[in-house]
């Protein structure tokens, strides 16, 4: 049995104070929630306070990025160890918004993992496919790619502590949702391209306007183990309804 998780991405959304005020209020609604794992993804800047404001909760942190060396002269770029120290559990790797915004690769998507994987944080790879490349019924190649370009090279320990993210780039932040039966096609495909013994296992989520209004459809689904939310998690009683599908 999959236990779900609910995620949310807050992408670059809130000041420090913000966070905490937001964790805080979100915490207070989803005390006692233990049938499902409820995670937190903000800013950088936010992780430690947010941490300290977590403390004791049922709700876990996560950074939305990682870069593969340990430390030196990378401007601009966090490492494991740095995420680790600041109470991480998950880090969010190779999100749409990556891709197309900062040059991210499956290649680099890979080295990400590797690197969150020997640092003991577990990696949520996002994969998905654009609104063209959904019209041009490449979906399932588009995301067979992203997917094993990802996770190559990974042992089956490895894949065991990984989580796939599938979000449609056309769903996300477009009030657009997929249907639960175009959610669920890809999620079926993605789970028969795992290896035997981790597929019942690892945990596919869906990304892409996620709310409090459609969640429960989705989660019916039996390849759906979650969801990674964006807009919906910035408000505390929208996450929460969310987690409490
Ligand atoms: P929205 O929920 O805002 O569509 O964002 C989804 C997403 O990109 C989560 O990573």
């Amino acid at each position: 049995m999959r236990k779900p998780l609910l995620a949310g991405n807050w992408k670059m959304n809130k000041t420090i104070d913000e966070s905490v005020a937001l964790v805080s209020e979100l915490a207070e609604k989803v005390k006692g929630v233990d049938d499902r794992e409820i995670l937190v993804c903000p800013t950088y800047p936010a992780l430690k306070p947010v941490a300290d404001a977590i403390a004791g909760t049922n709700i876990m942190l996560g950074a939305q990025n990682i870069f593969w060396e340990e430390k030196g002269a990378y401007t601009g770029e966090v490492s494991g160890p740095m995420l680790k120290a600041a109470g991480c559990k998950y880090v969010i790797i190779g999100h749409s918004e990556r891709r197309q915004y900062f040059g991210e690769t499956d290649e680099t998507v890979n080295k990400r993992v590797k690197a969150a994987l020997k640092y003991r944080l577990l990696p949520i790879i996002c994969v998905g496919e654009t609104l063209e490349e959904r019209e041009k019924d490449v979906t399932k190649k588009v995301v067979e790619t992203q997917l094993k370009g990802g996770i190559n090279g990974l042992t089956t320990d490895e894949l065991l502590l990984t989580t796939i993210a599938y979000e449609p780039v056309w769903a996300i932040g477009t009030g657009k949702t997929a249907s639960p039966e175009q959610a669920e096609e890809v999620h079926a495909f993605i789970r028969g391209l795992l290896p035997a013994e981790v597929k019942d296992t690892v945990r596919i989520l869906y990304g892409g306007s996620m709310n409090p209004g459609n969640v429960k459809e989705l989660m019916a689904k039996e390849d759906i183990d979650g969801g990674l939310i964006g807009g919906a998690s910035l408000k505390a009683e929208d996450f929460a309804a969310i987690v409490k599908y």
